[in-house]
């Protein structure tokens, strides 16, 4: 076989998700929309549903599946390199009357926060207390099926994806008022940023504990982006810059988060993970957009108004021609493109970006 063939052949079997081989033997995802592959589709009233066009326009069927983006979401892409299917929707599941939990499943929920009172300013979603009363359930359920050592065994090899905060900060920037109904925290008024973001980190320390009480191990920490760059919050500015405010409390959120994190990690026997640094990964691709291929980093491509974020993508708005070229899909929601490199820098990207190892590191180890 000649050099050229050989290459060609690497690069088929690059291209395929298929043929990677499994290198866990199930992944568990918690958060939010951005990986959501279709937990709010049996929500009853959730306003955060993208079970419509133009959602999807780009997904294998070319169809809405309940997924924020074109296409893929950063849950798809990180099965795939795990050698996985995406991780099936728990309620779709429950609503099949299913219990094949084996190879995984997604808790992850439009809208959804840390704390219990994020939902209810994006509309009816699973908070992350209930997505991890489901995975007890999840739990009990493998417990009957392969005995108490065998779910065990299963869980402490799996991947738990937690993909949550961004929600809980854009509730507290969203609100006009400066009231505390974003961090759903407690009945005061007078919640500051501050307050807000001590208490994220104290919460998502609890929730963490409670997954590794359930047998949780490995675990891929997704970092809180420029929330204060999506086209929402530019298009609030006459100068279209971003909200520095909220991008400094995602920051200061990010920080507590790694601290809870080497905490746990001394702290439990057996916790390890690997934190990925979207903050900076975003911030390149708006520093240094050809670099990554992207020509807008500022505009939505799916919306109408100005930055395409005065109206979400709905059917009635209207779309870019080229997806590839936009970081974000929607007013709040990275595109196909940037979510397949995202989790491209998650898996195999430097310090910089995923710490203290990458995740093929740590699925390795
Ligand atoms: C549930 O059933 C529907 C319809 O039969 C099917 O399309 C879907 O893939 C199933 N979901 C899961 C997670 O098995
Ligand atoms: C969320 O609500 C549940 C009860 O539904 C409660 O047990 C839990 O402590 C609440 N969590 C937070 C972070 O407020
Ligand atoms: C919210 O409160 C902070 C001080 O806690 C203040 O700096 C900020 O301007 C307020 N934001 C709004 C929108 O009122
Ligand atoms: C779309 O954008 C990508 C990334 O910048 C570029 O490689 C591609 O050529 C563009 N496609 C078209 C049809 O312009």
């Amino acid at each position: 076989m000649g050099i050229v063939s050989l290459l060609l052949l690497l690069m088929v079997f690059e291209s395929t998700g298929t043929s990677t081989a499994q290198m866990v033997p199930a992944m568990f995802v918690f958060g939010d929309s951005l990986v959501d592959v279709g937990n709010n589709n049996y929500l009853e009233i959730s306003l955060a549903k993208a079970n419509f066009p133009h959602n999807g326009i780009d997904f294998p069927s070319h169809r809405p599946t309940g997924r924020f983006s074109n296409g893929k979401n950063s849950a798809d892409f990180l099965a795939e390199k795990l050698g996985l299917p995406s991780s099936p929707p728990y309620l779709s599941l429950v609503h099949n009357k299913s219990t094949n939990f084996l190879a995984g499943v997604s808790f992850a929920s439009g809208g959804a926060g840390i704390f219990n009172g994020t939902a209810q300013i994006f509309g009816q979603s699973i908070p992350m207390t209930k997505q991890i009363d489901y995975f007890a359930a999840v739990r009990e359920e493998m417990v009957e099926q392969l005995g108490e050592t065998g779910a065990e065994k299963v869980l402490s090899t799996a991947l738990f994806a937690v993909v949550i905060g961004s929600n809980d900060i854009l509730g507290h920037f969203s609100s006009d008022s400066n009231s505390s109904s974003g961090s759903g925290s407690g009945g005061a008024t007078t919640t500051t940023a501050e307050q807000m973001v001590s208490s994220m980190i104290v919460t998502i320390e609890q929730q963490l504990k409670r997954i590794y009480d359930l047998g949780g191990r490995k675990y891929a920490m997704i970092g809180v982006g420029a929330v204060g760059c999506c086209p929402t919050q530019r298009a609030r500015s006459q100068t279209m810059e971003c909200n520095a405010v909220a991008n400094h409390w995602a920051t200061e959120y990010n920080r507590g988060l790694v601290l809870v994190l080497e905490q746990l990690s001394s702290e439990l026997h057996g916790f390890v993970y690997s934190y990925f640094d979207t903050y900076t990964a975003f911030s390149n691709f708006i520093q240094n957009p050809s670099n990554y291929g992207f020509k807008e980093v500022k505009a939505a491509c799916c919306g109408l108004g100005t930055l395409k974020a005065q109206v979400a993508c709905l059917p009635i708005s209207s779309y870019c021609s080229n997806r590839s070229d936009h970081v974000f899909w929607d007013l709040f929601h990275p595109t196909e493109a940037a979510s397949r490199l995202f989790v491209g820098m998650a898996f195999d990207g430097s310090g910089q970006f995923a710490s203290p190892v990458n995740l093929r590191q740590l699925i390795a180890a």
